[in-house]
């Protein structure tokens, strides 16, 4: 599964996180331990992390024009990995020139760094992502980290059964998950409205960038509503793609593997059409992320539960909904053990994603065929989206249009 995932450009660091000549930032990505600066003409180095001496990290070194310097005896090495300077040595030696260390392939795009961590040469474009490409419409960008496998907390963006349970509020006027008035009561309460708000039917079909579903719930007038979520391989989701007529938003994440028990995840949010004012981007940030960087509580205080709410406000206790998925994403370990599990109907898209990546590794390994996508990127060109459909209806056909609605169509 690394080799697939080192076929593809990932998502890696925030562009707001480097600085031009600022500090070098040090990042593990798929296992790699490497570093990342912005020189001080704007562009992106990304080396190893270690120094090809004897191993030090650059990240504590200097951000030099033309390349990193390392702290320990002052090697220089350029954005393509090749040492140019090696003062601890005298130059008639010409040992410089022999030593090199690993560069990435770096692009930036949207507000975010992406890096080809594969060997050969990377592939020719970044992904046709609209919310990474309208630069009329810069999406809302948030990164955190989780303390568990990719597949696993990815997982939660591809099991719409668990909004209306994990995530039921009880006190939103207009919340996403149980409508209606605030609702003092107790559990058992909380609990029998969950109940009301209906189990999802799920539908799945395989597409070229991955997989795409459906979840279904009828409604009182006998119409359906579905929510139909793509899963674009290697690590991104999609979700909503409701909203009125030109005020339509969707969001969706990345999930990149910092190591096999650990997840970046990058989460955003997107309005084509419409540029988030600033009160909207802190609202999003206020809704999704109440805490300052670095404060967010974890699995030592239980995420920051508050029982006292679970029987009048929420079903669970803590505080936004990514950390109500994070809690319980890392509450099944590090690397979930997945032979314990009774997955139903309501988990077709997650066995269908599973088999999906797994048969393109397999593919990968025995064969040598190209993942899904990676020379494709026209196929991101995809959009989720929030339908009310007649019973019955052809779910994938009715909503082929709005999916392929891609605003920045030439
Ligand atoms: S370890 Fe980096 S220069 Fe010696
Ligand atoms: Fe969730």
């Amino acid at each position: 599964m690394g080799e697939l995932l080192r076929r593809y450009w990932l998502p890696v660091l925030l562009s707001a996180e480097l600085t031009a000549g600022g500090p070098i930032r040090r990042i593990r990505r798929l296992g790699d331990d490497l570093v990342l600066a912005r020189a001080p003409d704007g562009t992106i180095v990304a080396l190893a992390a270690r120094c090809p001496h004897r191993g030090a990290s650059l990240h504590l070194g200097h951000n030099e024009p033309g390349g990193l310097r390392c702290i320990y005896h002052g090697w220089k090495l350029d954005p393509r990995g090749q040492c140019v300077e090696m003062p601890n040595e005298p130059e008639q030696n010409r040992f410089c020139a022999q030593v090199q260390t690993r560069a990435y392939a770096s692009r930036e795009r949207g507000g975010v760094v992406w890096l080809y961590l594969g060997a050969g040469d990377a592939p020719p474009s970044l992904p046709d992502l609209e919310w990474n490409l309208d630069a009329r419409c810069p999406a809302y960008l948030h990164a955190s980290e989780r303390a568990c496998n990719w597949v696993q907390a990815m997982e939660g963006d591809l099991d719409s059964s668990h909004i209306g349970v994990l995530h039921a509020r009880f006190d939103a006027p207009d919340g996403p998950t149980v409508p209606g008035a605030a609702m003092p009561g107790s559990w058992a309460r909380g609990m029998r409205m969950v109940r009301e708000l209906g189990a999802p039917l799920l539908d799945v079909v395989d597409t070229a960038y991955g997989a795409l579903y459906t979840a279904r719930r009828p409604r009182e007038d006998g119409t359906d509503y579905h929510r139909v979520h793509p899963f674009l391989f290697p690590c991104h989701t999609m979700l909503g793609g409701v909203g009125e007529p030109g005020r339509l938003s969707f969001n969706g994440k990345c999930w990149v593997p910092i190591d096999d028990t650990h997840t970046w995840m990058l989460d955003w949010h997107y309005r084509p059409g419409s540029p988030w004012s600033d009160d909207e981007r802190a609202a999003i940030e206020h809704a999704r992320y109440p805490f300052p960087a670095g404060e967010e509580p974890g699995p030592e205080c239980d995420y920051g539960r508050d029982r006292g709410l679970e029987g009048t406000r929420m079903f669970f206790g803590v505080l936004s909904n990514p950390l109500q998925d994070r809690a319980v994403e890392e509450s099944m370990g590090a690397i979930a053990d997945r032979s314990g599990e009774h997955l139903g109907p309501a988990d077709a898209m997650i066995i269908r994603v599973r088999k999906r990546l797994l048969a393109a590794a397999r593919a990968l390994r025995d064969e040598g065929v190209a993942p899904p996508g990676v020379e494709s990127p026209r196929l991101y060109r995809v959009r989720p989206v929030g339908a009310v459909l007649p019973p019955g209806a052809d779910w994938v056909r009715a909503t082929q249009d709005a999916r392929d609605a891609w605003s920045l169509q030439p």
